[in-house]
């Protein structure tokens, strides 16, 4: 382990689909290299702009101003190129070019797939940021908990017109192919049922029990004015789809109630930053930053939680040290379904849904 020395170049940047409070772990990884003495950089619109040499001097005070707003004062970006070998090696001589010690990447899977592939090139770390909490080796990603209370927001009003019209709502949140969102929304905004990719249902199964949920709130309860169901974008029939096939299902049964939908898309991307979202930011960059100083190189910093391999870092009690290998490996375990964590999610699943349903 190699500390880096005072003046060493850090380079900042935000990758992949931006997430609510990316622009405060920008803000805490500038202060604390500041503070250790470090030059820091910021890299424009991820690794588009790390190909393109868009590498400049980050300005900390829009940092600090931004660090309240949702989005990213860098810029985002997918990258087709950067994967390729010629994007590869492309990096690298940027890297040289600017003469970059360290690197901080802030992003999800794709990003931190991104970082571990330069790992051999420059002191690397990387930080979760992805709505989806579809990470593996932190128990919160950055942007997570601003998508969830925008999404039980959204529920809640949803919830005042449904009620007054008697009516159900079929609600999609994004996620990708991660229920995470959809099912603690669910949970939070007091959804009468949830339809999750976890729970592996095709479309006959997924519409029989969306018309039993509906018949069983209906009939329990003569004063019932709303039912909603929350759906997670990754459950593979699409919404307009779900409410043909109910309200045909239903029309006999429930012939007085009618439904709607409504897609929150990127709306549940956007937004005032919670202040969970600002000091989870915060603390794991300030962890992630303080860890390259010390020499520690090519790992993410995670949000500490059950079943996490590695005892928290000398720099935070709440905050996980993980190899960048590790990190992906373990996503793509809880991907498939076979981690620890992704069987506890279903299990959660089959747990919530008759209690949802009662
Ligand atoms: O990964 C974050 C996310 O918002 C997913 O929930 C969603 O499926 C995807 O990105 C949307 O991507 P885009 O902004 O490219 O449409």
């Amino acid at each position: 382990m190699t500390p880096l020395a005072a003046g060493a170049r850090l380079a900042l940047l935000t990758s992949g689909g931006d997430a609510p409070g990316m622009n405060a772990a920008l803000r805490g990884g500038a202060r604390v290299a500041g503070a250790l003495g470090f030059e820091v950089l910021g890299v424009e619109e991820g690794y588009v702009g790390l190909l393109e040499g868009r590498v400049r001097p980050l300005d900390v005070h829009a940092a600090d101003d931004g660090a309240r707003r949702g989005g990213t004062i860098l810029g985002s970006a997918r990258s087709k190129v950067f994967p390729t070998p010629d994007g590869q090696r492309r990096a690298r001589e940027v890297l040289a070019e600017h003469r970059i010690d360290a690197l901080l990447v802030i992003g999800g899977n794709g990003s931190l797939t991104g970082a571990n592939a330069i790992a051999d090139a420059v002191a690397v770390a990387g930080l979760p940021a992805s709505i989806d909490n579809d990470v593996g080796c932190t128990s919160m990603a950055i942007g997570v908990d601003t998508a969830l209370n925008t999404i039980v927001g959204a529920c809640d009003r949803i919830a005042d017109t449904a009620s007054a019209h008697r009516r159900t709502f079929f609600v999609e949140v994004m996620g990708r192919d991660c229920g995470y969102l959809a099912m603690t929304a669910a949970i939070a905004s007091g959804a009468d049922a949830v339809l999750v990719p976890e729970a592996g249902r095709d479309e006959a199964a997924i519409v029989e029990g969306v018309a039993r949920a509906m018949e069983a709130a209906y009939a329990r309860d003569s004063g019932k004015r709303r039912v909603l169901v929350v759906k997670a974008e990754g459950v593979k029939v699409d919404a307009a789809t779900l409410k043909a096939r109910v309200d045909a299902r239903v029309a006999a049964t429930l012939p007085d109630v009618e439904t709607r939908v409504t897609v929150l898309g990127h709306v549940v991307r956007g937004g005032v930053p919670t202040a969970f979202d600002r000091l989870l930011g915060a603390r794991l960059a300030n962890a992630a930053v303080r860890a390259l100083a010390a020499g520690e190189r090519g790992f993410m910093a995670g949000w500490g939680g059950p079943g996490i391999a590695h005892p928290p870092c000398a720099f935070d009690p709440y905050v996980v040290l993980t190899p960048l290998d590790e990190v992906l490996a373990e996503t793509a375990r809880l991907m498939r379904g076979d981690s620890e964590l992704a069987r506890w999610r279903r299990k959660i699943v089959e747990e919530i849904e008759p209690i949802l349903t009662r």
